[in-house]
């Protein structure tokens, strides 16, 4: 898959370096616009990195969302656009709706964001990754995660976005209850 990674910082970087490691083509987008981002992928400004993309992961702060999507809107019409990003504090820490209105014909996926970035170096063995999609870009997300080492456990549309997002509190309540370690992750069993 091409895939814009927008940022490249713990979680951008590392979803890029695995990605590319297993084979996809990563571009960075980033304000700095140039060089090589972690794992050895190019960067480019946020507007060429979404140009040939089929899928795009936003990981940028919470604060930045509102104008990275705004800006590039056009530019994320029809793509597979994964939301990592918690927006500590607004209303809902998903950029669903923000996303929905600046590019229609998105395809969103929430995954990403229910554990610390430790867990996307390093996974646990057996470990899920709870995540919502559109149907058409379920798929994709699958694979992603699998790409990074986790098990995807899908829990709905587009709509079950608040239900993955529930798990952050949950993830963030262990890591306290396990001494600050932050590679705690969560495992369905059937
Ligand atoms: N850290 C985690 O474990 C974790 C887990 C789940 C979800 N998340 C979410 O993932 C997102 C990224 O977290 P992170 O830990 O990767 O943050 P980070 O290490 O601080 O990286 C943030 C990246 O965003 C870029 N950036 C900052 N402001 C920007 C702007 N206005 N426009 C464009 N790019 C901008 C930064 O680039 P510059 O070099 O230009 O500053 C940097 O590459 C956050 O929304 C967070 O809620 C984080």
């Amino acid at each position: 898959m091409r895939i814009a990674v927008i940022g490249k910082g713990n979680i951008g970087g590392t979803l890029g370096s695995k990605w590319r490691a297993a084979g996809h083509e990563v571009v960075y987008g980033a304000r700095d616009g140039s060089g090589q981002g972690p794992g050895g992928a190019p960067v480019r400004s946020i507007g060429e990195a979404l140009k040939d993309a089929e899928v795009v992961l936003l990981a940028v702060p919470g604060q930045a969302v509102p104008d990275v999507v705004n800006e590039q809107g056009a530019a994320l019409a029809g793509k597979v656009v994964i939301d990592a990003v918690n927006r500590m504090g607004a209303p809902e820490p998903d950029s669903r709706a923000l996303i929905a209105a600046a590019a229609p014909s998105a395809r969103y996926v929430r995954a990403f964001n229910s554990l610390g970035w430790e867990n996307f170096a390093d996974p646990v063995a057996g470990a899920n990754l709870f995540f919502a999609a559109d149907p058409e870009a379920r798929a994709a997300a699958e694979e992603l995660i699998s790409a990074v080492g986790l098990e995807p456990a899908f829990v709905g549309d587009a709509t079950a976005t608040a239900t993955v997002d529930a798990l952050l509190p949950l993830w963030f309540a262990l890591v306290s209850q396990n001494g600050g370690n932050r590679k705690v992750a969560l495992r369905m069993v059937r």
